[in-house]
């Protein structure tokens, strides 16, 4: 593999949201990394002729931000140099023409960012390769949604087959970006001592969360389409799911990793109707007082809307490792602390030799990875002093020189990734259909039975509803506020 390929990058939907707050300043920051090849070209597509120094204003605007080092903000004239705008009407083939010159005077590997909604992924493909835009080495770049369910994930996904082989397309789901995602990898499968802990006859259950504080806002027009189990769920939180409850791959290869990530999918316990009433909670964000947010006040919502904004489900994985442990997930919008962990719950300890002592808890491993990234083992110690009284310690995983090491942002490993053409962190065709194929019978239970979104203060953790889903099983949701 070259260590730095040559590449274009062709991003269509360029004036849109991800490519100027995502986008742009991943390639910047990796440019200022010196990862990039000189000779890459960034190819903005427009709909429209814009000047370019408004574009290259408007690129710049959203990267250089006040954090910005004077001595990196001084760079940007430099990397603008490579930002070439090509207008394009995306529907008619012969607007594609100039495109089409400007790739063919070279024979640089070709990615296309496709910004764009999906119902415009097989026009744009279909005219990428009538106009001789596509090469030997030429690969596409998606992101969600890919389908509405699982019909139509596979329609897109032939749709896409028809231009790019699966080994040029790459899926993006940004969680998977993310360090410390990448470091639970590390964690179990480069130390001996966690594995013969992780599964179901030591760990009591596992709670992935997802809390965000931000309300809808102005998308509602693509969230009342959605809901959160499609718009988290499905994606994020069953890719963390994975990667927590995979077997150990073989080979750190994309063929060896997304194996074992699809067999995850495919162990999941089928939700079906009957089970959505004791195993899933819905809840929609309210203010019972009419002073904070409410989803049914957010421009573009009907005021009956029963759309989730909060998701919280027991999911079990049917297998030798995990029979019988509930895997709790939670998402919401507006609730009380933008927070995303895994936390493993160990079992209590067999025999309580202290019983003296009210303060014991069982083993916990706490994952964060947002807003900061920590991994946090909790144990039992005795305190200092007469007597023997235990007390909780914490062994901070991350202490030491890693706290000061910044992490690279998920956009810019994933867009290096594509640019070096390693698949191992995006997602195959078979992923996204297996998490489909395990969503779609939860909201055909959802209408089947009427299941409704329950109303939830926001700034709250939801509905209690979801308390009581634990609380069948004795567990509780982890509160951060405690150790
Ligand atoms: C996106 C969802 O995929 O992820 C958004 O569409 C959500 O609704 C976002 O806000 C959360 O991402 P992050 O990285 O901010 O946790």
């Amino acid at each position: 593999m070259d260590k730095h390929p040559i590449v274009d990058i062709v991003v269509f939907g360029s004036q849109g949201d991800l490519s100027k707050r995502k986008l742009i300043p991943a390639l910047f920051q990796l440019f200022l990394k010196g990862v990039l090849s000189p000779h890459n070209r960034i190819v903005a597509i427009t709909r429209h002729t814009i000047d370019q120094t408004i574009l290259l204003e408007a690129f710049r605007a959203s990267t250089i931000q006040p954090t910005t080092s004077a001595e990196h903000a001084a760079r940007w004239p430099e990397f603008a140099q490579h930002i070439f705008p090509i207008v394009c009407d995306l529907e008619v083939a012969e607007s594609y023409s100039a495109l089409s010159e400007f790739l063919n005077t070279t024979q640089s590997i070709r990615i296309f960012y496709f910004s764009i909604p999906p119902n415009l992924f097989g026009t744009v493909a279909k005219l990428l390769k009538l106009k001789n835009c596509i090469h030997y080495d030429s690969r596409v770049v998606v992101e969600k949604p890919l389908g509405h369910d699982f019909k139509s994930a596979e329609i897109t996904n032939a749709t896409l087959a028809q231009t790019f082989p699966e080994d040029k397309t790459f899926r993006i789901d940004h969680y998977l970006g993310k360090e410390t995602v990448q470091n639970i990898m590390a964690l179990r499968f480069a130390n001996t001592i966690l594995e013969p802990l992780w599964c179901a006859d030591r760990i009591d259950y596992i709670q992935i969360t997802v809390a965000e504080t931000v309300p809808v806002g102005n998308r509602a027009g693509y969230y009342e389409r959605t809901g959160a189990l499609r718009d988290m769920v499905q994606n994020h939180l069953l890719q963390l799911l994975c990667i927590v409850a995979m077997e150990p791959p073989a080979r750190l290869t994309p063929y060896a990793v997304r194996d074992e990530k699809l067999k995850v999918l495919h162990s999941l316990r089928p939700i079906l109707s009957h089970d959505v009433v004791e195993k899933t909670v819905r809840g929609q964000y309210c203010d019972l007082q009419g002073v904070g947010p409410s989803y049914r006040n957010e421009p573009g919502v009907a005021e009956d809307s029963d759309t989730e904004t909060f998701v919280a489900l027991k999911a079990q994985v049917d297998n030798w490792r995990w029979a019988g442990m509930p895997i709790y997930l939670r998402t919401g919008k507006c609730l009380k602390q933008r927070r995303s962990e895994i936390v493993i719950q160990f079992k209590e300890v067999p025999h309580d030799l202290f019983s003296n002592t009210r303060s014991m808890s069982a083993n916990r491993l706490t994952i964060l990875l947002q807003p900061e990234e920590s991994i946090r083992l909790r144990l039992n110690g005795k305190s200092p002093g007469k007597g023997m009284n235990l007390e909780p310690l914490m062994l901070n995983l991350d202490s030491g020189n890693r706290a000061n090491r910044k992490s690279w942002e998920a956009y810019e490993r994933l867009l290096l990734d594509v640019i070096q053409g390693d698949l191992t962190l995006f997602m195959r065709r078979t992923d996204i259909e297996a998490a489909w194929q395990w969503i779609d019978p939860i909201i055909e239970g959802w209408q089947s039975r009427g299941h409704q979104s329950l109303p939830y203060t926001a700034g709250s953790w939801g509905p209690v509803e979801s308390d009581q889903l634990l609380a069948q099983d004795s567990h509780i949701w982890h509160n951060p506020d405690s150790l």
